[in-house]
């Protein structure tokens, strides 16, 4: 009778222990090159699955990642998952120094933990300005039920990925690179790999906008027409919950806002511009009420006319509160760090 109890209880434990084992999410990626016309003229473009961006890759935390990566391109190619810590885990980053590039023709499994992480992330190729041409996307890390986070669920949420670009290939602009010049001026600067996206919302409701920037070199400014931007995380770190009319973007970084569908049903601009660019290039997209009676109208936005010094005291207002215990201790500020480069050019 002893012994019964003891193995049922062992048993018992067993099945926990397997239950409590975190989700395991496979994938298969195949690269390929493609077309696209971006920006008017058709160029060479990097797809994943055939998609330009490449697909949404949305986690939850603590998931188990597996990922094949077939390679079909012409060169070595190589993803990184930026933001994702890779704890005792560096040979998967995904950077020349801790992996190889996978040669054409062949694959790579990557496997790895978004482990006690939280939020907006992206992933991209890193190395051959590959990223130039594409073969980025969105890498979102949603917290699990059991987490509290500090805002109400959004009604939706939207990955916006902006970067500038050039209607030149990777090979033109590496061989720019090699020859001892700088990357020239880009060609013009796109949100999800166009120049003319639409985000639909419902009147009254908040969505949240995981805004990063996918560029080469070009820091943006971003903004939403007569809507108020509220900073709810930066880097994976929850902030204060400040409001912005407009927030500057630099490369590599992603800011999470939620935006309140508060105005009259029409659409309205959502514009990204260059920052201390002497040529201002902008793309504009659209945010659509689903009742909506119009199409946007007025001047578009017009962004910061602060500098490089306008863009540092924005960064220094985001103060970054204690993420480590997701939401648990979300009271403790922490004083802004040197974690954000600014790019002049
Ligand atoms: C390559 O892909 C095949 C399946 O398509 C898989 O069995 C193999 O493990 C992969 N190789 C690597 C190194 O990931
Ligand atoms: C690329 O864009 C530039 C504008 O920056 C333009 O002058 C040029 O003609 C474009 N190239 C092609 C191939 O269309």
């Amino acid at each position: 009778m002893g012994l019964l109890y003891f193995v049922s209880i062992l048993a018992f434990w067993g099945v926990l222990l397997v239950k409590a084992e975190d989700a395991y999410k496979y994938y298969t990626w195949t690269v390929t090159y493609g077309r696209a016309s971006p920006l008017g003229p058709s160029q060479q473009v990097i797809l994943i699955n055939g998609q330009f961006p490449g697909p949404r890759l949305d986690t939850v935390t603590n998931d188990n990642i597996i990922l094949n990566l077939i390679n079909k391109l012409d060169q070595p190619f190589l993803l990184t998952w930026n933001g994702i810590k890779q704890r005792k885990n560096c040979w998967q980053d995904g950077v020349l120094g801790t992996n190889c590039g996978i040669p054409p023709n062949s694959n790579f499994t990557y496997k790895f933990q978004t482990k006690d992480q939280i939020g907006s992330y992206t992933y991209f190729p890193s190395t051959l300005m590959h990223r130039a041409v594409g073969g980025f996307g969105a890498l979102n890390v949603y917290a699990r039920s059991v987490i509290p986070v500090p805002y109400a669920k959004p009604a939706g949420d939207f990955s916006l990925l902006i970067g500038d670009w050039y209607n030149t290939s990777h090979k033109a602009l590496q061989q720019i690179l090699d020859s001892g010049k700088p990357l020239p001026f880009p060609d013009g600067i796109l949100i999800n790999g166009q120049g003319r996206s639409i985000f639909n919302g419902d009147q009254g409701k908040t969505y949240m906008f995981r805004v990063s920037n996918i560029g080469l070199s070009t820091s943006f400014n971003f903004r939403i027409q007569d809507h108020k931007l509220k900073l709810v995380e930066v880097e994976g770190s929850h902030v204060l919950q400040n409001i912005y009319d407009s927030l500057d973007v630099h490369v590599g970084q992603t800011v999470t806002v939620l935006v309140t569908l508060d105005q009259s049903p029409h659409d309205y601009y959502i514009v990204a511009s260059t920052r201390f660019t002497k040529t201002v290039l902008n793309v504009v997209a659209l945010l659509r009420y689903t009742n909506s009676n119009g199409i946007a109208y007025g001047p578009i936005p017009a962004g910061p006319t602060g500098g490089v010094e306008w863009s540092m005291d924005q960064a220094r207002s985001f103060r970054l509160t204690n993420n480590n215990n997701f939401g648990f201790n979300q009271l403790e500020p922490i004083k802004f760090s040197s974690q954000y480069k600014i790019l002049v050019n």
